[in-house]
C-alpha cells in the first residue's frame, strides 16, 4: 500500500500537518490545499483514489476479476472426471531408484490423500536397471505402514536406461513414463511398445530437462503422438531442468505444444521446474480424463503480478484441491481466461450492457464473499469427514488387531472394519472433539450411542421379522427347507 503526499495529508487532523512537514514549506499554502482536499473527499473521510498506485490498482483489479471468474467456475463446473481404464497396475519407468525422484512418484501414485490413486492402484511396479538396487531403496522403512510394502513390484531393464518389454508390461494397464535430458526421440519408442502391450490403456510421459528442445520438435512429437497412439490415452508434460522446490511453491503455467513459440517454447525466461510439482503434474494428468490426449509444457510462474499465479493461488484460495488445479490449468490455463475475456469483450461491445452500479458492484462482491465462505466452509466439512474416516480406521484396525491378539477372528480385517465401523465413527468423532478442544462429555454420550445401538438393532430385527411374516409358506421353496430356515425361532 502506498500513500501520495496529498493523501497523507487528507488523513491528517487538521493543523497537525505542519509538524511532519519540513520547516521551508508554506504553511498557509498547505493549510489550504488540506483543507480542499478534506472538503473535496470528506464524505468518504480519506482520498480513496491516490490509496493504491495506478499498476497496483490494475492489479488488484485484474486480481478480483480473476477471483470472481474462479468462484464462477468452481460453482458451475462438473467434478473431475477420471479415466475409466486407469486399471489396476500402474507401471514407472525412467525413475533412477537412486534418486529422489523415483521415491517421490511413488509417494504420488499411492497416497491416501489422494485415493483416486491410491485406491486405484492395487500394484505398483517399478521398472529398473538393478532390482536388487530398486528393492533396497524404495522399500523403506514406512513401507509397511504405507501399504508399498504389498503393492511394489519390480521389472528389470534389459539393458541400461531401455524401456519395459511388450512382455514386461503384461497385465499393466497404465504407465508412467519419465525421459530426462529433453531427449524427445525417447517417445516413438514409448509409443511402439505401448501400442504393442495389450494391457497398456493409459500412458502419461513427463519430460524433464527440456529447456533445449525447439517448439517445432515439440510438435512434430505431438503429430507422431496423434497419429501412432491408437489403443492408448496418452499425456505429455514436457518441463525444463528440474529443481528441489516442494510442490505448490511457486505458482505454474501450461501451454499447449500447438501454441509454443519456436524459437523459446517455455518463454523467454526458461528457468527451472520443481521436481516434485512435475511428478504431480503428471500424476493427476494421467487420471484426469479431460488430459487424455494433450501435450503441453508447463513452466513456473515465480513472478507474483503474473496471471498464471493469480489463477493458481486463486484456485488455492477458493479450495480447489490440486486434481482440479491441474485439471482446470491443463485445459483452460491462461489461454482459456484470455478467451473468456475476448468473448466477454464481444458481448460487451454488442449490447453495450450499462455499466453496474456501485450498489450493484457492492452487492455482487458481497455475493462473492458469501459464496467463497460457503465453498471454504464445504471444503473444511469435507476435509473433517477425512479426517474422521482415517480416525476411524486407525481405531477399528488397532481394535482388530487388539481382539485378534487374544483370539482368532474367523473374519479379516477389512470384513471387520465393515462391522464395527458405526464405532468407529463414533470414537473417531470423540477424538477429534477432543483433539479440537471441544467439549465432550464422554461418559454420556457413551451411554447414549449405546442406547441408540440398542434401539438401532431391534428396528433391525423387527424389520427382518416382519420381512419374515410376510412370505408365505409358498414363496419359500423347498418346502422342506422352511424348517431349516425358521431357526431362531421367528
Ligand atoms: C489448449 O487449447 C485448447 C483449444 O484451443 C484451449 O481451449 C485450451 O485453453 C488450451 N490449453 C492451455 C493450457 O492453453
Ligand atoms: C456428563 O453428563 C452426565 C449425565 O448427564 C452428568 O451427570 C455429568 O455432570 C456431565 N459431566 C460433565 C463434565 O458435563
Ligand atoms: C410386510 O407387509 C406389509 C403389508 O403388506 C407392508 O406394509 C410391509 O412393508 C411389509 N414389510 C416388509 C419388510 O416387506
Amino acid at each position: 500500500m502506498k500513500f501520495g503526499l496529498a493523501a497523507y495529508l487528507t488523513l491528517l487532523p487538521l493543523g497537525a500537518h505542519s509538524f511532519h512537514l519540513p520547516s521551508s514549506t508554506s504553511s498557509s499554502t498547505t493549510t489550504r490545499s488540506t483543507s480542499t482536499q478534506l472538503y473535496q473527499f470528506g464524505t468518504l473521510g480519506f482520498d480513496t483514489a491516490n490509496l493504491y498506485s495506478r499498476s497496483e490498482e490494475e492489479q488488484i483489479k485484474t486480481r478480483n476479476e480473476v477471483m470472481s471468474y474462479l468462484s464462477e467456475i468452481a460453482q458451475s463446473s462438473p467434478p473431475v472426471v477420471l479415466r475409466k481404464h486407469l486399471g489396476s497396475t500402474v507401471v514407472i519407468s525412467g525413475f533412477n531408484p537412486e534418486e529422489a525422484a523415483s521415491q517421490e512418484i511413488l509417494a504420488f501414485l499411492n497416497n491416501e490423500f489422494s485415493p483416486h490413486l491410491s485406491d486405484t492402484f492395487k500394484k505398483i511396479i517399478a521398472h529398473v536397471d538393478d532390482v536388487k538396487v530398486g528393492k533396497k531403496r524404495l522399500i523403506g522403512r514406512n513401507a509397511r505402514y504405507t501399504g508399498l510394502l504389498d503393492k511394489l513390484d519390480f521389472t528389470q531393464s534389459e539393458s541400461e536406461g531401455a524401456l519395459p518389454t511388450v512382455v514386461q508390461l503384461e497385465g499393466v494397464s497404465s504407465w508412467v513414463a519419465h525421459v530426462a535430458g529433453g531427449d524427445l526421440s525417447k517417445l516413438e519408442d514409448i509409443v511402439a511398445v505401448a501400442e504393442g502391450a495389450e494391457s497398456v490403456k493409459n500412458v502419461a510421459i513427463l519430460v524433464s530437462g527440456a529447456q533445449n528442445v525447439k517448439g517445432e520438435e515439440l510438435k512434430q512429437v505431438e503429430e507422431m503422438m496423434k497419429s501412432k497412439a491408437t489403443t492408448f490415452e496418452y499425456t505429455l508434460v514436457v518441463v525444463p531442468e528440474w529443481n528441489d522446490e516442494p510442490e505448490a511453491n511457486c505458482a505454474f503455467g501450461i501451454v499447449n505444444v500447438t501454441d509454443v513459440v519456436d524459437d523459446a517454447p517455455f518463454g523467454e525466461d526458461v528457468g527451472s521446474f520443481s521436481r516434485e510439482e512435475s511428478l504431480r503434474i503428471i500424476t493427476e494428468a494421467l487420471a484426469i480424463d479431460k488430459a487424455a490426449g494433450k501435450c503441453v509444457v508447463a513452466t513456473a510462474a515465480p513472478d507474483a503480478k503474473s496471471l498464471e499465479t493469480y489463477l493458481v493461488q486463486g484456485m488455492r484460495e477458493i479450495g480447489f484441491d490440486r486434481l482440479q488445479e491441474v485439471e482446470h490449468m491443463v485445459t483452460r490455463g491462461v489461454k482459456g481466461y484470455n478467451e473468456m475475456l475476448a468473448t466477454e469483450k464481444e458481448g460487451v461491445a454488442w449490447e453495450k450492457a450499462p455499466e453496474p452500479t456501485d450498489e450493484e458492484l457492492a452487492l455482487e462482491a458481497a455475493s462473492k464473499e458469501e459464496r467463497m465462505v460457503l465453498m471454504r466452509q464445504k471444503r473444511q466439512d469435507t476435509e473433517k469427514e477425512e479426517e474422521l474416516k482415517a480416525l476411524a480406521t486407525e481405531w477399528a484396525k488397532r481394535e482388530f488387531l487388539r481382539k485378534s491378539l487374544k483370539r482368532r477372528i474367523p473374519i479379516g480385517e477389512e470384513e471387520f472394519i465393515e462391522i464395527v465401523w458405526d464405532r468407529a465413527m463414533f470414537e473417531a468423532d470423540l477424538k477429534y472433539r477432543t483433539m479440537m478442544g471441544l467439549a465432550v462429555n464422554e461418559s454420556e454420550e457413551r451411554a447414549q450411542f449405546k442406547e441408540d445401538q440398542k434401539a438401532r438393532k431391534a428396528a433391525a430385527y423387527k424389520k427382518e421379522q416382519d420381512r419374515w411374516n410376510n412370505l408365505s409358506t409358498e414363496d419359500i421353496e423347498p418346502p422342506e427347507q422352511t424348517t431349516a430356515v425358521t431357526f431362531g425361532g421367528m
